[in-house]
């Protein structure tokens, strides 16, 4: 290695260890540098490999055969005023599942959930965890952009929560979905998809933090990352409440 490339290498470190404090503070993370470490290949790691490989399969094509069943519902409005449809995206075997709230405008341009604002910081909230967006599981409450003005998919500062009823009619498409992956912790984003789920009315501050069964699996409530932009001030608890999914997943 040359000066040069020495100098580049110590400033992306210094980079890299300044994200991380932005979000740790002094608890630095070394999950991302252990995964990429290379370890010796046993038969054992490799029969386990060959099973997931099958697994993925499964739980992939059940997730492309759900998606390609209700991809054109139209059972409630937003269906008639959607550009796109907003399935979900990620790993079909996360481990961890993220569920906001529903499309907004860009994600009702483009298809995906979360490609935001709240999108990129959510996807910053995955990195700090150590994983990446492609290891997650990300969907929300309702599959279509709910809007203030239905009449106009085109202005910006037109989303609104759903309603209980447009929640109603897309909850069983997310359960199917649930049960296509599996994942050990769902985290629920914000009010709407926390007490969605839950199916309570308890305000996001208290239900946050607070690990709860759910099925078959427990789920974390925490802020919607469109709060952290809001008021940075909730990086704190967030964090904390990412903390207790790390340790579950551990
Ligand atoms: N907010 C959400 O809750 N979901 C998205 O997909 C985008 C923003």
């Amino acid at each position: 290695m040359n000066r040069s490339d020495y100098t580049k290498t110590i400033s992306l470190i210094k980079t890299y260890v300044a994200e991380e404090k932005d979000w740790y503070g002094d608890e630095l993370s070394y999950d991302a540098a252990a995964k990429s470490s290379v370890l010796p290949v046993s038969a054992a790691d490799t029969a386990r490999a060959d099973a997931e490989r099958v697994l993925m399969k499964k739980s992939s094509s059940a997730l492309e055969k759900l998606r390609k069943e209700i991809c054109d519902c139209v059972r409630c409005p937003l269906g008639k005023t959607r550009i796109n449809f907003v399935f979900g995206t990620g790993n079909p075997r996360a481990r961890l599942m993220f569920v906001g709230e529903g499309p907004g405008f860009s994600e009702d341009h483009q298809g995906e959930p979360f490609i935001g604002r709240a999108g990129k910081m959510l996807t910053k909230i995955i990195e700090a965890m150590g994983m990446l967006r492609s290891d997650v599981y990300i969907a929300n409450i309702v599959k279509c952009h709910p809007m203030k003005d239905a009449s106009n998919p085109e202005l910006h500062g037109n989303d609104r929560p759903p309603t209980p009823e447009e929640m109603a009619f897309c909850m069983p498409y997310l359960e199917r979905q649930i049960e296509c992956i599996k994942p050990v912790v769902i985290c629920t984003l914000g009010t709407t998809a926390s007490q969605g789920l839950l199916g309570v009315d308890t305000v996001i501050g208290k239900l946050r933090g607070n690990m709860v069964d759910y099925k078959k699996y427990k789920l974390m409530p925490t802020y919607h990352p469109a709060a952290l932009l809001r008021n940075p001030a909730l990086k704190r608890d967030l964090w904390e409440d990412m903390k207790q999914i790390k340790k579950i997943l551990a």
